[in-house]
């Protein structure tokens, strides 16, 4: 199988960017193109039913921690390995090319990661990188479900960048297949709200490139 990749056009990237620029999020809706959509639904449905997934962690290394009342979640690594997973990481690149020019933040490393919520999962409120550390600088949900309904839950909750605790969120998003969700990694609070049907992602992260600095910080 071979999957054309037709990056985002012009105007959509341009609408991205300026939405980070304005307030540090932007969901697009359908910007990844349908067949590809299918073709990585498809690839993450077979992960599924081969039970192929990890129980994800929250943070890092040492702090890394499998604590059922806050995610449960499967994931898998995305390494380019079939068709479908190679054009998306593909059809990334124009876009961390386009950040880079118009808001001059230096993305370097992409990450991604297919990610299963079954019935009764969510993810409470967090960031998705520690502001000052660097790691993760942009965040990228993109949703795979076919005819997401209404009354299926799960929204992906985004606040106002660093609001706080008591702030009433900026949007309720619907994971809608070939929507994508951007966001500023360090800034943005965000929550996924009990889903009522098995809901499938992928979550993905850019990095800045850590090699001017003191240290080496490889991928992990
Ligand atoms: C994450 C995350 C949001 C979503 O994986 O860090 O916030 O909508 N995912 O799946
Ligand atoms: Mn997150």
């Amino acid at each position: 199988m071979t999957l054309a990749v037709t990056p985002p056009a012009d105007s959509r990237l341009s609408a991205i960017a300026a939405d980070l620029a304005a307030h540090g999020w932007s969901w697009q809706p359908n910007l990844l193109p349908d067949d590809l959509t299918a073709a990585l639904r498809a690839e993450l449905q077979a992960l599924d039913a081969r039970q192929d997934l990890e129980a994800a962690g929250i943070g890092r290394e040492a702090a890394f921690q499998r604590d059922g009342s806050v995610r449960r979640t499967g994931i898998a690594w995305l390494d380019g390995s079939s068709p479908a997973q190679q054009a998306f990481l593909d059809w990334a690149e124009p876009i961390r090319q386009s950040l880079n020019r118009a808001l001059m933040i230096g993305l370097f490393e992409f990450e991604a990661c297919f990610a299963v919520y079954p019935e009764g999962g969510f993810y409470d409120r967090h960031l998705d990188s520690f502001e000052g550390a660097r790691n993760r600088v942009m965040s990228l949900v993109v949703y795979l479900n076919e005819d997401w309904q209404d009354d299926q839950g799960g929204e992906l909750v985004v606040w106002p960048e660093r609001a706080g605790k008591a702030d009433s969120p900026a949007a309720r998003l619907l994971p809608l297949g070939g929507g994508a969700a951007f966001m500023l990694s360090e800034t943005i609070p965000h929550a996924v709200e009990v889903t009522h049907a098995r809901r499938y992602a992928i979550a993905a992260w850019w990095r800045v490139n850590p090699s001017g600095d003191r240290h080496v910080d490889p991928i992990s």
